[in-house]
């Protein structure tokens, strides 16, 4: 697949099918996303990988605690600015109304939005899923390359046919994960990502980008 191609397709699907993603590709997808840059070369990603019994598990785990309104686990990362200021704000705001609108939710229903939100919880019906764990030591270039290793990540999986979700709503339910991976206690999650083939059948719309002019400024001589 074409580079282009790769980033193009790549987008947050939120509808997989049942179909089992076989073992080796996962391995080829990961051994290649190793050649990531990290500065210093520390590699600083720790994923776990689960499929079959352990992912069923886990998300039945989190299902448990989605119907009974359990708590949230206390974070170890802010998600966003506590005030998220313009034109920040705008764009998360055109995200939601774009997301809810796919799937015929109104702002108003808050009942349906929460049920759009649980499905994260099912990974959206994927058969795979990897969780990004990060040293607590690590500072924020760190964290950067984390995103750095989870694009490569996504734009391998388009070239095997495949598509993603990285979820960071996994973080609030963080402890019903750990249950099921067993992290060294140094480890902070920072997201999960549902993998798998796309449910061609789950409505979606396309995100919007800011103009290049907004986000990038040419300094020329
Ligand atoms: C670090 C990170 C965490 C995300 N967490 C979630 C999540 O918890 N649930 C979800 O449905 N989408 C999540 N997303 C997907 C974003 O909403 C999505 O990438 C963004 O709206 C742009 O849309 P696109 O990826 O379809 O182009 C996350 C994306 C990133 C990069």
């Amino acid at each position: 697949m074409d580079m282009y191609e790769a980033v193009r397709s790549r987008r947050a699907v939120r509808g997989f099918t049942d179909r089992q993603v076989p073992r080796e590709v996962l391995e080829r997808v990961l051994s290649a996303a190793a050649w990531s840059p990290s500065g210093s070369n520390l590699q600083p990603w720790r994923i776990y990988v689960l499929t079959g019994g352990p992912l069923v598990e886990l998300k039945k785990r989190a299902g448990k605690r989605v119907a009974a309104r359990d708590p949230w686990d206390e974070r170890q990362y802010e998600m966003y600015p506590p005030n998220l200021k313009s034109p920040y704000r705008e764009r998360r705001s055109a995200f939601g109304q774009e997301r809810y609108s796919a799937l015929g939710i109104t702002h108003e229903d808050w009942e349906a939005r929460q049920r759009a939100a649980a499905a994260n919880w099912d990974c959206f019906g994927a058969p795979a899923a990897l969780f990004c764990y990060i040293d607590r030591d690590m500072g924020r270039p760190q964290w950067a390359d984390l995103g750095m290793y989870l694009q490569t990540v996504m734009l391998l999986l388009r070239a095997e046919g495949l598509h993603s979700c990285p979820q960071m709503a996994w973080s609030v339910y963080r402890k019903t994960v750990a249950e099921i991976v067993s992290p060294p206690d140094e480890l902070i999650l920072f997201c999960g990502m549902s993998i798998g083939f796309e449910d061609v059948t789950e409505k979606y719309v396309r995100t919007g980008r800011a103009p290049l002019a907004e986000t990038v400024t040419f300094v020329e001589g």
